[in-house]
């Protein structure tokens, strides 16, 4: 048998959900992942090897070919830029929006008295490149985490990040203003990969897909909640 083909997957909230669909396209970690300090955990088929890494990583793992394919977010990808991957899959889950997001009774889009408009968030190249296409000039401020208290603490005027329910958002007094783009999880493919282990690589898309179609019937009616 060749080697199992290395996939590398988010951490947390996109994890949890891709597990059982990997699980329903045949592939399963031989060990209980949950609770287990390991990252890397072999398939109970032999055919997989999946390895736990920072969303941010996914792209890395799989544009230098350390693993083969990814699972993360297309917030990461976009932020992430052009890799040298293949984007091949929506797994349609983890779906969530990229926004702009001001504090409340403040107008979208509303420009400071003085100086700048300030921009915190930890997308800070999907910050640039949208206020860039606007023609707004703003500066941006790159935080890690925690966005949402940036303009209570006087840091910047408003924030970019993901939206799901908007509960973070109103719990800390902001509103969502402008919609940057739509999120959902997907598959990456390393280039080789794609080319040496063609046949492996589109089986497991196959099944994958067939797993997404499965849950866009209606009477499967799931959405996520991330
Ligand atoms: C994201 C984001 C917000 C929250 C939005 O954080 O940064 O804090 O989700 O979700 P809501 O609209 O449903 O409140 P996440 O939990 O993904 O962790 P992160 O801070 O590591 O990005």
């Amino acid at each position: 048998m060749s080697e199992p083909l290395t996939i590398a997957l988010n951490r947390g909230r996109i994890l949890e959900e891709c597990l059982p669909m990997l699980a329903e396209a045949g592939i399963e970690p031989a060990e209980s992942m949950a609770g287990s300090r390991k990252l890397i955990f072999d398939s109970a088929c032999g055919r997989a090897r999946l390895v736990v890494v920072r969303g941010s990583d996914v792209p890395v793992y799989v544009e230098y070919g350390a693993a083969d394919l990814g699972i993360t977010g297309k917030d990461t990808l976009l932020e992430y830029g052009d890799g040298d991957f293949y984007e091949r899959l929506d797994l349609n889950i983890a779906r969530c929006r990229i926004m702009t997001a001001v504090p409340v009774g403040r107008a979208a889009g509303a420009v400071p008295t003085q100086g700048t408009l300030r921009v915190a968030t930890k997308y800070v190249n999907i910050a640039k490149a949208y206020f860039a296409e606007q023609g707004r000039q703003v500066e941006v401020i790159k935080l890690s985490g925690a966005m949402e208290i940036a303009p209570v603490m006087g840091l910047a005027d408003l924030i970019v990040d993901v939206v799901d329910t908007g509960n973070t958002l109103k719990a800390n007094g902001l509103q969502a203003a402008e919609q940057i783009a739509d999120i959902s999880s997907r598959v990456i493919v390393n280039r080789a990969s794609q080319k040496m282990r063609f046949a492996e690589v589109e089986a497991l898309l196959d099944r994958l897909r067939q797993v997404v179609a499965a849950r866009r019937q209606p009477s499967a009616g799931r959405r996520s909640s991330a």
